[in-house]
């Protein structure tokens, strides 16, 4: 069970701010280990910037984060992050092959080269998203399903413990979607956790085992039969929510 797991993330009153506007406010959260945690909230609500600032790449002005995993304190080179489609530049001239090789070049010194170990996680990786046909495409010749598992697979190649997907399931076909699914619940079968933002209320219950719901501040965490009430749901967005709960 999830709630008696050893934390994985834990964050303690975290604020961040953007032009002296708080994004993010004495925001707490404990993401336990091998677990698939969805975290909801509105447009602007800070997600991203959360994420970013688990990253490392957003400095908060206060609080703290801690990454443990396999009871090590970790630092975030064991965190694979596949951002917002919409962040990245899809004219950039690289293949598919390429992207993916570069979780594994970014590991590497100047002076080393790419090994017959990290062809073959490369290869292993893009077959996971069944794009072992694609390899040679270029980025940009590839649908937004395509596209999503592509950098999917170049977070797999990365081979850390610790995955950060935002909103991985905007924009693409539901076949992506049942595939990147799969592949995320295979990876917390074998221990790894796993953070999804994600938009889409209906399917929150049966993507998610535990769910994170917040508005600028924490909301509510658990479990995600415990979290996803309609007191709760309205809280985060602040609105009257016609919605029943499937439970
Ligand atoms: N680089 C930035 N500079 C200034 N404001 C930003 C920046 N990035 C995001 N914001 C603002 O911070 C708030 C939270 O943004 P974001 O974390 O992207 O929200 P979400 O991912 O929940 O939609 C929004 O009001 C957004 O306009
Ligand atoms: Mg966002």
């Amino acid at each position: 069970m999830s709630d008696q797991l050893p934390p994985c993330i834990t964050i303690k009153d975290l604020t961040v701010i953007y032009n002296s506007k708080p994004v993010i406010w004495d925001l707490d959260l404990i993401v336990p280990q091998a677990t698939l945690l969805g975290i909801i909230g509105p447009n602007g609500s800070g997600k991203t910037t959360l994420l970013k600032t688990i990253m490392g790449t957003i400095k908060p002005i206060a609080g703290t984060i801690t990454i443990h995993q396999n009871n090590k304190t970790q630092n975030t080179q064991n965190i694979a992050y596949v951002p917002q489609k919409n962040s990245i530049d899809w004219t950039f001239p690289v293949n598919v092959y390429d992207v993916v090789m570069m979780a594994r070049t970014a590991k590497l010194y100047w002076y080393q080269q790419a090994q017959k170990k990290d062809y073959e996680i490369v290869d292993w990786a893009i077959e996971q998203v069944n794009m072992s046909n694609f390899k040679d495409k270029h980025i940009s010749e590839l649908s937004g399903g395509q596209q999503q598992r592509i950098f999917l697979a170049r977070a797999l190649a990365q081979q850390a413990d610790i995955l950060i997907l935002d909103e991985p399931f905007n924009g693409i076909d539901l076949a992506t979607e049942q595939l990147i699914l799969s592949v995320l619940k295979g990876l917390k079968e074998l221990g790894k956790t796993i953070i999804v933002v994600h938009h889409d209320l209906n399917t929150v219950q049966k993507y998610f085992d535990w769910t994170f719901l917040m508005n600028i501040k924490h909301i509510a965490l658990g479990p995600t039969k415990n979290i996803l009430t309609s007191e709760n749901i309205e809280k985060t967005f602040q609105a009257k929510f016609d919605w029943n709960i499937p439970l």
